[in-house]
């Protein structure tokens, strides 16, 4: 791709990479992904974020074909992740006209990213308004979508909004704008994929993102992944589907499921004791147990996240958790779980260092764990249940309301 453009005065400059399919290690990208960017040209021309540093060349050439690098006034970044600075340090001394422009907490990421100290960065506010001629942009501050740093850029001449990762999706669209897409179904899910990996710890950040977006006129959204968002495709679901997946939820039941893994159905029959206790001891509660092995990780990550609180048991092996179990954990939402009651449990042959190797990862992510975990030699006998239930009943004292 070179370039596209999006509206008069407004073209697209950025990477499209469709063969990805990993994500800053751990986001699976089936459908690729794009590091969009983009110039508005006006008396004075902007630059609104830049890219992955690995696709420099390709970039620069993009923007070139659209505009001279001297001719850039501005450089906007929305957010700092590198995957929008990456390129920013190698761009800035190629752009000799160009004030970047950011927050106060970018300005601060900034620094270490190019670790270059004669590239300054101006600082804009919420509300501030950057008139490039016959355009104004006005800056609207929307931290944590999804870092501390994010705002967003409004263009009200253009009727264009720049949201950086808010709206996004890892889906590469060879058309850029969102009305030829081939297979829609599959863009929902990447939209929907997207939002759970990104904007899911920040729910209440998304509501207010959402109403900031509210007291603006726009048809189009220029999203930093993925196909640009308009009137005629998809910003209307991309918007309502926001809305739904930020609703608070409405919930009488408390939500309390067990994950495990067992190679010999010791650790399982642990798991089976401690749901038939949580049934008995808290009312109506919502509980299962869950063979990790045996469902997709993506939506067991979903079921612990969205949770009241879980128990979670592991055999032992190389003296740790099993991988299974590992591999939930790394997915723990830890800023909205800091007060979530976790029970571990397990069974073991040797010496049984899974269960206190979770509780001292999860104390040291400041999660709650119960206790310091249960865990039990070999085949649970009679005694070992009874130890079961009383570890789960202290699990469930926990949600005395
Ligand atoms: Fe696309 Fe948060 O970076």
């Amino acid at each position: 791709m070179s370039y596209k453009k999006i509206k008069e005065g407004l073209y697209s400059v950025g990477i499209l990479n469709p063969n990805l399919r990993v994500f800053d290690i751990v986001m699976k990208t089936d459908f690729g992904t794009s590091y969009n960017s983009y110039v508005i040209k006006d008396k004075k021309n902007a630059l609104i974020e830049t890219c992955h540093h690995r696709f420099f060349d390709e970039y620069v050439e993009n923007i070139q074909s659209v505009i001279p690098l001297n001719d850039i006034d501005y450089i906007i970044l929305n957010h700092t992740e590198p995957d929008h600075s990456g390129a920013l340090e190698r761009l800035a001394e190629l752009c000799k006209n160009a004030k970047i422009l950011c927050s106060r907490a970018a300005s601060v990421y900034l620094k270490s990213i190019v670790n270059n100290d004669s590239i300054k960065f101006d600082v804009v506010k919420d509300g501030d308004i950057l008139n490039l001629g016959s355009l104004d942009l006005k800056f609207i501050a929307a931290p944590f979508l999804h870092w501390p740093d994010t705002m967003f850029t409004y263009c009200e001449g253009l009727k264009t909004v720049f949201t950086c990762d808010f709206l996004g999706s890892h889906f590469c669209e060879p058309n850029v704008t969102d009305t030829r897409i081939s297979y829609p179904e599959k863009y929902k899910t990447a939209l929907k994929g997207y939002f759970n990996d990104i904007f899911s710890p920040f729910i209440p950040y998304v509501r207010a993102g959402l109403e900031k977006l509210e007291s603006v006129e726009f048809d189009t959204a220029c999203v930093s992944h993925g196909p640009v968002l308009t009137d005629r495709g998809f910003l209307e679901c991309a918007l309502e589907s926001y809305k739904t997946w930020s609703k608070e939820k409405t919930r009488t039941a408390l939500c309390l499921p067990v994950f495990y893994c067992s190679a010999y159905g010791y650790t399982r029959k642990l798991a089976e004791t401690a749901v038939s206790e949580i049934k008995k001891l808290v009312k109506d509660a919502e509980t299962s147990a869950y063979d990790i092995i045996e469902h997709n990780m993506e939506d067991l990550a979903s079921v612990m996240n969205g949770s009241d609180g879980f128990m979670i048991g592991s055999p032992t092996l190389n003296r740790n958790a099993v991988s299974p179990v590992r591999e939930l954990l790394a997915m723990i939402d830890v800023i909205n779980g800091q007060k979530k009651p976790i029970g571990v449990f397990g069974s073991y042959g040797w010496s049984g260092e899974a269960v206190p190797s979770i509780v001292a990862e999860l104390k040291s992510l400041r999660l709650q764990t119960i206790g310091e975990g249960l865990k039990i030699n070999f085949y649970p006998s009679e005694d070992d249940l009874e130890k079961m239930r009383l570890y789960t009943k202290e699990f469930c004292g926990a949600f005395n309301r």
